[in-house]
């Protein structure tokens, strides 16, 4: 029997911290609950909000529809000569699948360890970290699907992702619950060490042969030495996508800050270090208010205690106008604003 409970805070559901209630709340522990809840036209009609770990999130008022904390739980996994196969509840907690997978020498997910949240929503927005997308080991994916009660499965090409994008975060936003994920990975690592990051903290523990513990361990080192612990200071990551302008808007940016981080993002793009612009135009380790960027992280927005969400909201378009102004680029949010 479902449990619908009324008013609900949300402060201990999303890592920003902010104090926010719902005004219904309910959570899916099997794909049977999802039926079930949408059979009553009440739910069906309810504006509804998704909640995996919620760290990915400004909550910016009180949410007065339903939130739907999803905790379907469980993995299983086969083996097929050298690949491997994992499926995973939504609801599972994506690090300790990376940490399931790491323990069994399944390669492949070792430099998305320790990203915060869960397995249904790694596919939204196409996590990525340190040279591996999602897109790199995901295999499929199996959606409710909100309007019909129907569950559908989505192959990768379905979901058409992108850096921070797919369909689940455009054309089909809303649309679908995400209920479990299914990832191809295989007993051969094929290691991405491209960021030099790696490559130095390898060196620095004197490993030349690294196995994909020592890949995630690295990896996970790196993280905490940059970004800040949602334990103990409110955020939800990276505030802002990294901006992909073309070469040729580049080339004028460059001509004025030869010194501008930048990569190269395909046929005629370049992708700018969002970090370094707000960096330069004076943000770093500001404090406004209750909110401001981190210290060691530009990028990143945090909730100094008691933030609420507008203010920090307020706050990144202050962000988005100053680095508009200097630099002609304007910064999308990558975290998902709920109003
Ligand atoms: P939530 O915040 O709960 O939800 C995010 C969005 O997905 C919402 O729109 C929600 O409605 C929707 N959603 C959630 N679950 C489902 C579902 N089952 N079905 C359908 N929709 C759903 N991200 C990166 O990509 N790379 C990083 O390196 C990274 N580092 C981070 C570091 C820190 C310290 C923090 C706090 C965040 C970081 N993030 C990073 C962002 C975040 O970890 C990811 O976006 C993560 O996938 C969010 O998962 P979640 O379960 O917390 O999602
Ligand atoms: N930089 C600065 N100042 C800063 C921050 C960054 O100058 O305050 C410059 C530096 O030159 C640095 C470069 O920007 O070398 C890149 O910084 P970093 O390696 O920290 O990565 P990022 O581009 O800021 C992205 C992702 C992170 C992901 C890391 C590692 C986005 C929006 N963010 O950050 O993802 O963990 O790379 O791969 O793409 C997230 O999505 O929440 C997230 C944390």
């Amino acid at each position: 029997m479902l449990q619908i409970q009324e008013n609900v805070p949300l402060k201990n559901f999303n890592t920003f911290g902010v104090a926010a209630n719902a005004r219904y709340f309910v959570e899916i522990n099997h794909n049977t609950d999802l039926t079930e809840l949408f059979m009553d036209p009440q739910w069906r009609q309810m504006k509804t909000l998704v909640l995996g770990g919620g760290s990915n999130l400004l909550l910016l008022n009180d949410f007065d529809g339903l939130v739907i904390r999803i905790n379907i739980r469980g993995i299983e996994h086969r083996i097929k000569q050298n690949e491997v196969f994992v499926e995973a509840g939504a609801g599972e907690v994506w690090n300790d699948l990376v940490n399931f997978c790491v323990i069994r020498g399944y390669a492949g997910m070792e430099n998305l360890s320790l990203i915060p949240g869960s397995v249904g929503a790694s596919p939204i927005q196409n996590i990525g970290a340190y040279g591996v997308e999602l897109k790199d080991v995901f295999y499929s994916c199996n959606a409710f699907e909100l309007a019909t009660g129907k569950f559908k499965t989505f192959t990768k090409a379905d979901c058409r992702f992108d850096y921070r994008e797919s369909v689940f975060k455009s054309e089909l936003k809303g649309q679908y619950i995400i209920v479990s994920v299914k990832f191809h990975l295989s007993l051969i690592p094929d290691f991405n060490l491209k960021y030099g990051a790696i490559a130095q903290e390898l060196t620095n523990r004197n490993i030349t042969s690294p196995t994909i513990k020592d890949i995630s361990q690295v990896v996970s080192h790196i993280r905490v030495s940059k970004l800040p612990d949602p334990s103990t200071i409110g955020n939800a990551g990276s505030f802002f996508k990294n901006p992909v302008i073309n070469t040729a808007q580049f080339n004028g940016l460059k001509a004025n800050f030869p010194e501008v981080v930048h990569y190269p993002a395909g046929d005629n793009l370049v992708k700018l270090a969002a970090g370094w612009l707000i960096e330069q135009c004076g943000w770093k380790g500001k404090v406004v208010g209750n909110t401001g960027t981190w210290k060691n992280q530009a990028l990143v927005l945090v909730n100094h205690g008691g933030a609420t969400g507008q203010e920090v909201y307020t706050f990144s378009s202050q962000i988005i106008d100053s680095v508009y102004t200097k630099f002609g680029v304007l910064l999308q949010r990558e975290v998902n604003i709920i109003s």
